[in-house]
């Protein structure tokens, strides 16, 4: 068959099914508008930078030669202080030289994943609404990523039983987020139990993305999967810098899980990225050593503070959300405005200069909603609130009395 260049289809049948996910009409919108008085409040990355000690490591590695090829797997220094972590946040034995694989950001881990599980036809099981990313990373391992509605009465907590009804024989895997993107939802130890429970009964493998597993506000605690009896055999544990440390522009990031799955990992990683990047990995092991809780506690400080300003607000606004446990998303149903989500972030953005995502590329469950980060310091977000407060006046539907 050819194409109006007069060549035949030059690209795959597996380009073509995740086309039209993401925001490409939307970004092209956005480059064609001037960015003064701007407000972005629409990429998911922290506001503030790379500490300076972590730069100078990076520096200092590369200025001694630290810039050839790495070990796949990444330098041992960093498996070691990937496991010390793990063991002080969580608790979690992993042993570096056989169960951690350093990867360009959690990205590439998730890739390398489906790529080692799946067959083709395998089924993946995922909440909606997901992180963007998750469909396409199963579609492009050939599996069928299988959504299971969550929703804002239940906090976007993922129903044990809802999942269980998923279940088919060509089930292969589990996939979620916690605390998530784009509903800021964190699934308490019970709920991660229930999981557990059919993971163990239908003998799933269970890929927790836990990337923003240090953004979790108030009496909420947070719950690493591996850690419930039986799953840390059964268990992909991914998580990064880009979020926690400010580096998701070094791009790197881990898989930590069962021996077996690792070192699939690591066969498909040496014929497709040879290694992470080099002085990013000292970098990294910067960050760890370097770990300044002090400081971190600062940041959530102000995190919790912009999550709460939001969640009262949009509220007080109209715009219904579930309050966010984590992560530093909200995600706001904007039905009383009567516009789509994308007719929502559409006008906001030409009219009132704020960007937010439509909720509906995260999955169905995100029709009507739009995802607001707020990784953006206070004074924007107040500014941002009463930009949206009157756009939302001049398009709220009149309801009957
Ligand atoms: C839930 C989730 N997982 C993974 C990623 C990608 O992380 P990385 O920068 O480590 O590739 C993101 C980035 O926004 C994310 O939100």
């Amino acid at each position: 068959m050819s194409n109006n260049s007069g060549h035949k289809k030059r690209t795959s049948q597996r380009v073509d099914r995740i086309a039209g996910i993401g925001f490409a009409r939307f970004l092209k919108l956005l480059h064609s508008m001037s960015k003064e008085g701007l407000i972005s409040l629409s990429v998911g990355e922290p506001d503030y930078g790379t500490a300076a000690c972590i730069c100078e490591a990076a520096a200092q590695a590369a200025s001694e030669g630290w810039t050839k090829y790495t070990p796949t797997s990444g330098f041992p220094e960093l498996r070691q202080a990937i496991a010390a972590n793990l063991k002080k946040r969580h608790g979690l034995d992993y042993d570096p030289d056989t169960e951690i694989l350093v990867t360009v950001g959690v990205s590439q881990a998730m890739d390398l994943s489906f790529r080692a599980l799946l067959d083709p036809g395998d089924e993946v099981i995922t909440p909606d609404p997901h992180y963007i990313c998750y469909p396409p990373n199963i579609i492009l391992s050939e599996g069928v990523p299988v959504r299971v509605p969550t929703d804002m009465s239940a906090d976007y907590a993922l129903q044990p039983d809802e999942m269980e009804k998923k279940i088919t024989p060509r089930t292969k895997a589990l996939l979620f987020g916690n605390p998530a993107n784009p509903t800021g939802a964190l699934m308490e130890k019970n709920t991660l139990e229930g999981m557990a429970a059919i993971a163990q009964k239908h003998d799933l493998v269970v890929i927790a993305d836990e990337i923003y597993s240090a953004f979790v506000y108030g009496e909420a605690t947070f719950t690493s999967f591996a850690t419930l009896p039986g799953m840390k055999e059964r268990t992909v544990l991914l998580d990064g810098f880009s979020k926690r440390y400010g580096m998701p522009g070094w791009r790197i990031g881990y898989a930590a899980g069962p021996a077996d799955i690792i070192d699939s990992m690591l066969q498909m990683a040496q014929h497709t990225m040879l290694c992470p990047p080099n002085a990013t990995q000292w970098a990294a092991v910067a960050a760890l050593d370097m770990d300044d809780e002090v400081d971190f506690r600062t940041i959530l400080t102000h995190y919790e503070q912009r999550r709460t300003l939001l969640y009262t607000e949009l509220n007080r606004i109209g715009l219904a959300t579930a309050e966010p446990k984590g992560a530093f998303y909200i995600f706001p149903n904007v039905s009383i405005t009567g516009l789509t989500a994308e007719e929502f972030c559409e006008k906001l953005l030409l009219e009132e200069k704020v960007m937010v995502l439509p909720g509906d590329s995260f999955g169905e469950q995100g029709k009507n909603h739009v995802r607001i980060c707020y990784a953006t310091p206070y004074a924007g977000l107040q500014e941002a609130l009463q930009r949206i407060e009157s756009f939302v006046n001049r398009y709220r539907v009149a309801r009957p009395v």
